[in-house]
């Protein structure tokens, strides 16, 4: 909760805000509401996931790792599941490949807390594996609430199994990308996974250019 309240105070700056009074009613009670309410639906879905036993994978994992950032936020990430470091710290991309993001972020002119991220997972699948389809199929409930709740303008996908989950094509991600696809009237990105980019440096253009049709669909500008 700490950590969403953190975001809020953020969003709120972004929108010029330069006080917040915490004994006074919002002057638009409305909009406060509404973020009020996500940040809400995300608390008791995050609870839900961390005493989620739908799959076996809620029996071996440290933490679940629900997702974090702005849930006004019009751009959504989502990956696979949590590595080590995000099953220990209960947050997704914290290790090295989330390290890869924050810099595509800050490449895109954006910082973590005004995206949103999630993972196909809320629960490390022992060793790193690929995500099973029994586990993905018992954890779709989750995202499809946090897509709900957020509703983006845009969702990247980073790797296959996102981008399968999302848009329901079993296609190797080479098929998939470079276009624009929609899930449930969202425009949907799918892109590397930043873990393949770390091991393939050469897909760090075309996920690039990735990321330029992203900002073009967000109407903002590439930063020089
Ligand atoms: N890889 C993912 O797909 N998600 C994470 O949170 C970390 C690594």
């Amino acid at each position: 909760m700490r950590q969403e309240i953190r975001n809020y105070l953020h969003y709120l700056m972004d929108l010029g805000e330069e006080e917040v009074f915490l004994d006074q009613p919002p002057m638009d009670e409305g909009a406060d509401a509404l973020m009020g309410d996500r940040l809400q639906t995300m608390e008791s879905l995050r609870r839900e996931a961390e005493g989620c036993r739908r799959c076996p994978l809620g029996g071996t994992r440290t933490n679940s790792v629900f997702g974090i950032g702005n849930p006004h936020a019009e751009l959504m990430f989502i990956g696979e599941a949590p590595g080590r470091e995000e099953d220990l710290k209960g947050e997704p991309f914290v290790g090295a490949a989330g390290q890869l993001l924050d810099r595509i972020l800050k490449a895109m002119g954006l910082r973590r807390d005004e995206v949103y991220i999630a993972n196909l997972l809320k629960c490390r699948p022992p060793g790193n594996r690929d995500p099973q389809h029994e586990e993905i199929e018992a954890c779709w409930h989750f995202l499809e609430r946090q897509v709900e709740t957020v509703h983006p303008r845009v969702i990247c996908t980073l790797g296959s199994y996102s981008a399968s989950a999302l848009l329901g094509i079993h296609a190797p991600l080479s098929r998939l990308r470079g276009r624009v696809h929609a899930f449930r009237g969202i425009d949907v990105v799918p892109t590397y996974h930043p873990a393949a980019l770390l091991r393939n440096p050469a897909w760090k253009r075309p996920t690039w250019e990735d990321m330029q049709r992203i900002l073009s669909l967000l109407e903002r500008s590439i930063p020089g």
